[in-house]
């Protein structure tokens, strides 16, 4: 097998002390990331209705262990001391989804006083702090009625998703400016409806999920409708997962493998929003299954949005005889995701250069790695920080690149639960013990709280 990027293998050895601190603007924003059903635990409190991925979890043989998110960090009743922790971290931002159902118990209609009263103190406190929320409406914990309604697949449904985006609005758009719509409907389209790993576990034809992927886009852009008619100042966006795509070598061969991989695949979302129409790559894989796209669909996608949110862990590398995994040599999380920084800013660049583009966040990248507590109660997460270190980096060269990125998030602030692996993955910059409930920030955090501090890394 030929291996000829080997730039990314001596990367992190090569790079490091031959490049000078870089720093950020000032107003750059510097948080972690996290999402309401993997944080926040109180399933059914306070008259919360039931998410697609209470019924998921709650069904044996999902979730490793069967482990569930009914508790998972119990943020719901601890939020003071989480953003107590965000403050030592000196976090100037913060990322957060709103649980839907915490809301809109039935998805629509009737209202949850103690569900929007949650959300009010919360964005309150992270402001008495100085920290800026930033809002995900949907990080995939769906009400379980509209799910019995046909989720998704059911063009009827999406007006619902405008109605509790303005809702929302209405309520916190006085304090929070910055609103994306949806996290990663690529995975919901593809783990939720194809493969059936993540909730509601549809394994439907490829009809259904390209449907399901185009109504998300439609939902999307009924939201961003919804927000502006309520107040147009407020910047709204949308989080896209996005990894790069690699070819093996520069022969023509494996250059047109990768270039299939990432028009067929990874720019299913982002050439619709962007170009305002599917990229023919896609059209030609989708064939038959092409979704049914109603007049001015297209124009409602590709509203202009204020930013983009970017989620980037890993990359993929293709060869003309097909994805190469593992890759020889390569260094892997806990995910069995390769860690392989270059590629990031490889795929920052190709995305700015190939659609015009709102400014950027990175609004999710990360590590899971076994961490243990060591006798001295310190969590010693090197692999972390050098993860961190290399992909921070790789941000400020993108930069440099001419790239517009605004702010980068950690994912995740705490250890949490990690969809269907449970809580069997850690991500956080906290360590959370699961069975106490007690939190300690880890070496990766006081590593972290560096960075902020100077706004600045030493590659
Ligand atoms: C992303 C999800 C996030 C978390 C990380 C590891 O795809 O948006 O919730 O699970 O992966």
């Amino acid at each position: 097998m030929k291996l000829e990027r080997s730039d990314d293998q001596v990367f992190p050895t090569v790079m490091k002390g031959i490049m000078d601190t870089m720093h950020f603007p000032t107003e750059f924003l510097w948080g972690a990331a996290t999402a309401a059903y993997q944080i926040e635990g109180a399933w059914n409190e306070d008259h919360k209705g039931e998410s697609i991925w209470d019924r998921f979890s709650h069904t044996p043989g999902k979730i490793t262990n069967n482990e569930t998110g009914d508790i998972a960090c119990d943020h719901y009743h601890r939020y003071l001391e989480d953003i107590a922790l965000m403050r030592e971290l000196g976090l100037n931002a913060y990322r957060f989804s709103i649980s839907w159902p915490r809301v809109l118990p039935d998805g629509f209609g009737r209202i949850n006083p103690a569900g929007m009263d949650f959300y009010d103190r919360l964005v309150d406190a992270l402001l008495a702090t100085n920290i800026e929320p930033f809002i995900t409406l949907h990080h995939w914990d769906y009400p379980q009625t509209l799910q019995d309604r046909g989720g998704w697949v059911n063009r009827e449904n999406l007006p619902y998703f405008a109605d509790f985006a303005a809702l929302m609005v209405k309520r916190l758009g006085d304090r929070v400016h910055r609103w994306a719509t949806f996290n990663e409907p690529d995975d919901i389209t593809e783990h939720g409806y194809g493969s059936g790993e993540h909730a509601p576990g549809g394994k439907n034809d490829w009809k259904t999920v390209y449907q399901v992927g185009h109504n998300l886009l439609v939902a999307h852009g009924l939201a961003v409708q919804a927000i502006r008619d309520i107040n147009p100042a407020i910047e709204t966006g949308i989080v896209l997962g996005c990894w790069g795509v690699d070819p093996v070598s520069d022969d023509q061969s494996d250059i047109a493998a990768a270039d299939l991989v990432w028009n067929s695949q990874r720019i299913g979302f982002l050439h619709p929003i962007f170009c305002g129409h599917y990229h023919p790559a896609m059209i030609d894989k989708a064939g038959e299954n092409f979704p049914v796209v109603n007049p001015g669909d297209l124009a409602l996608i590709s509203q202009k949005l204020d930013f983009l949110g970017i989620n980037s862990y890993s990359r993929t590398l293709v060869g003309a005889q097909g994805i190469i995994s593992p890759v020889p040599g390569a260094e892997y999380t806990d995910m069995g995701w390769e860690i392989c920084a270059p590629a990031f800013r490889r795929m920052l660049n190709k995305i700015h250069h190939d659609y015009k583009l709102p400014p950027m966040f990175i609004t999710e990248n990360g590590a899971a790695f076994p961490d243990a507590v060591a006798l001295d109660g310190k969590i010693n997460d090197v692999r972390r920080i050098d993860y961190l270190r290399q992909h921070i980096s790789q941000v400020g060269l993108a930069s440099q690149d001419g790239v517009d990125i605004r702010g980068y998030f950690v994912w995740s602030l705490l250890d949490n639960f990690e969809w269907g692996h449970g809580f069997t993955k850690r991500f956080g910059l906290i360590y959370v013990d699961f069975d106490t409930q007690k939190r300690t920030i880890k070496d990766s955090g006081e590593w972290y709280r560096r960075v902020i501090a100077s706004n600045s890394i030493d590659p």
